[in-house]
């Protein structure tokens, strides 16, 4: 692997997902793969999971690790072309970039969607930066549209808990939030279904359907009840319009997941990438219930970063 952004920098599915869940056995198997060599792990956004994931991952394959919290901690930032820097910023992007590159043998980052030009998230303005001037591998720990760690993750959950002869129905059901939250998961999410050998529908309401970018020909449905019914798995997550981009249209009916809503389902395993707010986008009866395999799906993060890290790595020590 070569780098990692997208489902597409993924050969073989079933092979990586095979890969993470025998690592999850066996969690320090590579101890010397990485030794001698440096991932950067640089945070421009906030992150419990990702970060510390990343890091176990990194360290199990016997990686140094540098961790950058770059909005608190480092210069601020200036991401435009041709500017003229007599303001608040104090250091380009591309003058970080190519010091990474010194210091570094991969370059992991997260940069979220800005939610104030739609061109440039759509465009990913800052993780093309990374992938114009790195040197190195670059990993996304999130971007602008896409969370392909935490959809690993997500693939890996399922496999782990499908053990019938049929393909499992899986809806990834919109939930309400108190302010506007990018469309990455979800995007992200409906791209790596289509390649898992699953059912696969997205509910959300009017006004919320994702960009088609991403969920192609996947059916999406406007009536929750409709969606969750006999359903395997339910993937709960939050996203703001992406028509009237960044907007949030108003919604008439309860989108919160509730117990109640799980009756009409196939004892559906509810999944949440978290962080999550509690009794708004889900109930607490639902989180704390026998049907979440949510903190599993927070663990397996660990496993999807260190086999992809994993993966990388053969291709840095195969030059
Ligand atoms: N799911 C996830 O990416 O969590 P963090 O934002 O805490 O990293």
């Amino acid at each position: 692997m070569k780098k990692f952004t997208s489902v597409s920098d993924v050969e073989n599915l079933q092979e990586i997902i095979k890969k993470a869940l025998q690592i999850k056995e066996n969690p320090n198997s590579e101890t010397e793969k990485g030794k001698g060599k440096t991932i950067g792990l640089v945070f421009l956004n906030s992150s419990l999971r990702t970060r510390l994931s990343s890091q176990i991952a990194a360290q199990n394959l016997g990686l140094n690790v540098l961790t950058l919290n770059a909005a608190q901690e480092a210069w601020n930032l200036e991401f435009a072309d041709g500017a003229v820097m007599n303001g608040d910023t104090v250091e380009h992007i591309k003058d970080a970039i190519e010091v990474l590159n010194q210091y570094c043998d991969i370059i992991a980052v997260r940069c979220f969607a800005g939610m104030k030009s739609k061109e440039d998230d759509v465009n990913e303005s800052i993780l093309s930066q990374f992938e114009q001037h790195a040197k190195v591998p670059v990993i996304s720990l999130e971007s602008a549209t896409r969370h392909p760690l935490q959809s690993l993750a997500d693939c890996i959950t399922i496999t782990e808990n499908w053990k019938e002869d049929r393909k499992p129905k899986v809806v990834l059901t919109w939930a309400p939030h108190i302010k506007p939250i990018a469309q990455a998961v979800g995007n992200s999410f409906a791209e790596w279904m289509q390649e898992m050998d699953v059912d696969f529908v997205i509910a959300n309401p009017e006004g919320y359907d994702l960009d088609k970018k991403f969920t192609k020909d996947i059916k999406v449905i406007h009536s929750q009840d409709e969606a969750l019914k006999d359903a395997d798995f339910i993937y709960v997550k939050n996203w703001s319009s992406f028509d009237d981009y960044a907007a949030m249209p108003e919604v008439k009916d309860s989108w919160m997941l509730t117990g109640e809503k799980l009756e009409n389902t196939n004892h559906a395993k509810v999944m949440h990438c978290l962080p999550v707010r509690r009794n708004v986008e889900l109930s607490d009866e639902v989180m704390d219930g026998e049907n979440s395999i949510i903190y599993q799906q927070a663990k397996n993060r660990i496993f999807s970063a260190q086999a992809v890290f994993s993966e990388i790595l053969d291709e840095l020590n195969s030059k």
